[in-house]
């Protein structure tokens, strides 16, 4: 009787700990009991599992590095996370690029049917040199959950000129000497005219805020920041995922957009992202178009509530859109509410995507669930 009891007490427990929705930057508890530490994540969904794929933060300011290097955790209903452990580990040897304390950011996991292998690339500075690398690194495995295997870092596209850059600019003399002050009108126009993709065009592109979008028909597409964090590149993977192909298309040039988040509906691209302030958060941009390497049409702000919640994106920043499984047209965004000054007591802000006369929305909820998707 004593026995059954407990296992009474310990079952009932167990249902109270598991999570029936989301509470927006709340401390969100894994299977452990302790705060999800993914940050700046996306998602992979393969075989009826997500796969939630983060930055390990540490305590402090110094936590914003990677001390430890990517972190996975698992779900089958999007509310509750079984710690996977560490997906990526950072390298003890200090002669590895990946070496501990260089910075490993927004790492996105993709499939690639083809070869079965779990493809990983993330934003990736180099230890001691600030964020001046810009490179996006790639490691692979053949399980889900790692461990991945480091291969290389780069600056992508070296040698290649993007698709929808004009012949006219591309012996463009135009250089960052031209000019004895940055931030004026000419500057700008400089800059979107390609000054600074010129400048990078033999040594390979910057590639700083990042994610991975795998199109319906099997294609994926590498999105970064680029050019100084002035323009979005848009560069096609190899078949194998392992790889840039060289096929590539600047985006929004000089709106400096950062922290893109790629979703499909219907046959449209839709893409959120963030201005450009830091870890401070700014108010959200969105953006359509019929294919990903544009023309992008701007629809705005994406955001509705207050002023302080229209400005700040509810506290937080773009990283990924979650198509939920199941569901027709149903998408969560996912976005940070940094806290650099202790970077492992980050939030996380999911949010329903809705439309507004074709026009991706984002409204506040203190707590919902999916039911909020019609079916
Ligand atoms: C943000 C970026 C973050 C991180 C941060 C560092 O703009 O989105 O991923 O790089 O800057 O200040």
């Amino acid at each position: 009787m004593y026995l059954l009891l407990t296992a009474l007490v310990l079952l009932l427990a167990s249902c109270d700990a598991q999570n029936k929705s989301f509470s927006p930057g709340k401390v969100w508890k894994d299977n452990k009991g302790t705060h999800i530490n993914a940050h700046g994540g996306g998602i992979l969904f393969h075989d009826g599992i997500y796969y939630w794929f983060g930055e390990h933060k540490t305590e402090g300011k110094a936590g914003n590095k990677a001390n430890v290097g990517v972190h996975c955790y698992s779900s089958t209903d999007l509310y509750n996370w079984k710690d996977e452990g560490i997906a990526l580990a950072v390298h003890e040897d200090t002669t590895s690029l990946l070496t501990k304390g260089c910075v490993i950011e927004r790492p996105k996991v993709i499939y690639n049917e083809n070869t079965g292998k779990y493809v990983m690339w993330f934003h990736h500075e180099l230890k001691g040199m600030g964020y001046q690398a810009a490179m996006t690194g790639l490691a692979v495995s053949d399980v889900a959950t790692g461990p991945y295997t480091y291969l290389k870092s780069i600056n992508p596209n070296a040698g290649h000129w993007p698709v929808n850059y004009p012949d006219s600019l591309k012996n463009d003399t135009t250089t960052e000497a031209s000019f004895e002050k940055k931030w004026t009108e000419e500057w700008r126009q400089a800059v979107k005219d390609g000054m600074f993709l010129r400048r990078d065009f033999e040594r390979g592109q910057m590639a700083r805020d990042m994610t991975l979008f795998v199109d319906t028909d099997g294609t994926a597409y590498h999105f970064h920041a680029s050019e100084e964090n002035q323009t979005l590149h848009i560069a096609q993977l190899t078949d194998d995922y392992l790889g840039f192909s060289g096929v590539y298309a600047r985006v929004l040039p000089g709106d400096a957009n950062e922290a893109p988040a790629i979703f499909k509906r219907g046959d449209k691209y839709y893409m959120i992202s963030s201005g450009c302030t830091g870890w401070d958060p700014n108010p959200a941009r969105s953006a359509v178009a019929v294919h990903p390497f544009g023309p992008w049409l701007s629809l705005g702000n994406p955001a509705r509530g207050t002023e302080e919640q229209v400005k700040t994106t509810f506290h937080s920043q773009s990283t990924f859109v979650l198509p939920v499984d199941g569901k027709k047209d149903a998408f969560i965004f996912m976005a940070d509410h940094w806290r650099p000054n202790n970077a492992i007591d980050g939030r996380y802000i999911w949010l329903p995507v809705t439309f507004e006369e074709g026009k991706p929305v984002l409204e506040w909820h203190d707590d919902w669930d999916l039911r909020i998707f019609k079916k």
